[in-house]
């Protein structure tokens, strides 16, 4: 009966302390194969980031942070005193844009920084204006100025972009347009994270993304990366810092240790890219409603025993919840969750009654704690391996921005695994620095700096 269907649905979505314990364990191993030659489920991705943010870098910089759910354009000014100043436009991603053509992806990209330019320089520019790219999928690079994505994440699927580097197509739509613009530095968001923290927070140690996507950024030292030798230019010391950017939604590929149920086994099966971003597609903003949807589907149509007779075709539509859906429904104030029951009626034409309303919002509720406390076994692997006794990991996306009790829930995870007696947790996730693309601006300092020097 519904009750018992209830129960079942709760074990499969609740991870124990323990459990997180040996998945963590396994994500210990599974960042060391990465790093490793041969290689491994999560990509470990060197960053070619070589420096430590002082805190001290100057100048006016240009970024574009291409994320999950907006483009954003923006000028960053570095006031060289770990402050910064952002001027920033958003421009929403259309939904077609996920499965559009290439040149529709850059002709977008194109004019949205065309009409940032005209708003914000009228008068033109002297010189070129230096632009940092915060492109938000995996790419491979063997310098900062170049990304050759590997395969596309979060539902995105552009042909002809998979295998080839990112940097020349994006300049040539810049010059297509004929804007004053040069291309100098292209990373991940998490790194873009965890830059832009370390410039204003010394103890930041760890960039974290929780939204459409989840991954993480950290720093690591060149001769620990094996996968490196060979490939590192001789005036690079081997202890000097390399940014490493994760790619840990990757984590788990082979299906050792995550409690995978079938609904994860469907949403991967749905996706363009089955059999990748394991973890990813358990935790992250893309699929959470999903998930829900996919539960909810199985209780009212297969087994029949919530929304009897309502019309459930809106419900069988694929990715027709996003994220805010089950946010909203935790977060309904109200005994007899009436906001619950207009969402389902909005979205979906479905009448609810009390009793579903509730079941409803138990699964939200397991949903986002299950994603909540899976998510930080990136941190606390990385963590352990680095051999962090604390640190301030900076994070950002609409999931931990929005999502209710998130970080909560989060931090009861990290304390699970951890098991700490202190008042305080040695381990925090803090609010990162608003945007990566501030990150993106001050690696594009580095990086300039690293030229004029003749690095
Ligand atoms: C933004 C960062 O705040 O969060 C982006 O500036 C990042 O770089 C994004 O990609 C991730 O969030 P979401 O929810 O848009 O995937
Ligand atoms: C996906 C992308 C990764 C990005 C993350 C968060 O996992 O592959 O590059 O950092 O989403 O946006």
């Amino acid at each position: 009966n519904l009750l018992q269907q209830v129960h079942d649905i709760e074990q499969q979505l609740t991870v124990s302390g323990d459990t997180l314990k040996k998945i963590t364990e396994h994500f210990i191993t599974e960042l060391e194969k990465g790093l490793s030659k041969e290689g491994g489920n999560i990509p470990m991705l060197p960053g070619w980031v070589l420096d430590f943010p002082t805190g001290k870098e100057k100048g006016d910089y240009l970024a574009i942070d291409l994320g999950g759910t907006n483009l954003r354009v923006v000028l960053v000014k570095l006031g060289g005193n770990r402050d910064f100043d952002t001027t920033q436009s958003k421009f929403a991603l259309p939904s077609y844009m996920r499965t559009a053509t290439l040149d529709q992806l850059w002709d977008f990209i194109a004019k949205s920084l065309k009409s940032f330019l005209d708003e914000f320089f009228p008068d033109g520019v002297s010189s070129p204006l230096p632009l940092g790219f915060t492109f938000s999928y995996p790419a491979f690079q063997n310098s900062i100025n170049e990304g050759v994505l590997k395969a596309w994440t979060k539902g995105f699927d552009i042909d002809g972009v998979e295998g080839h580097d990112v940097v020349p197509m994006l300049q040539a739509a810049i010059e297509k347009y004929d804007l004053p613009i040069k291309v100098v530095a292209l990373i991940n968001d998490t790194t873009g994270t965890l830059v832009a923290s370390m410039y204003t927070d010394s103890d930041a140690k760890m960039g974290l993304i929780f939204g459409t996507g989840c991954n993480g950024a950290y720093y690591d030292v060149v001769k620990d990366v094996p996968k490196l030798e060979g490939l590192v230019p001789d005036d690079i010391s081997p202890d000097s810092p390399m940014a490493i950017n994760c790619e840990y939604g990757a984590f788990d590929n082979e299906h050792v240790a995550l409690p995978r149920t079938k609904y994860d086994i469907t949403i991967d099966e749905e996706s363009p890219r089955p059999g990748q971003q394991a973890f990813e597609k358990m935790i992250s903003g893309y699929y959470l409603g999903e998930i829900l949807r996919l539960i909810l589907l199985e209780l009212a149509e297969e087994k029949k025993l919530i929304f009897k007779d309502q019309d459930l075709s809106k419900l069988k539509e694929l990715f027709i919840l996003d994220t805010s859906f089950p946010a909203k429904i935790e977060e309904d104030p109200f005994e007899n969750l009436s906001d619950v029951q207009e969402l389902f009626q909005t979205v979906l034409g479905i009448q609810t009654t009390v009793p579903e309303r509730k079941i409803v919002r138990r699964f939200a509720e397991l949903i986002g704690e299950r994603s909540a406390r899976l998510s930080i076994c990136g941190i606390a692997a990385i963590c352990k391996k680095r051999g962090y006794t604390s640190a301030n990991c900076a994070a950002d996306g609409s999931v931990v921005n929005k999502y209710p009790g998130f970080k909560e829930r989060a931090a009861k995870g990290l304390r699970d695994i951890f098991e700490w007696e202190t008042e305080e947790d040695p381990i925090k996730i803090v609010a990162a620095e608003d945007g990566s693309g501030a990150g993106a601006a001050i690696i594009a300092a580095l990086t300039e700096k690293r030229l004029a020097a003749g690095l």
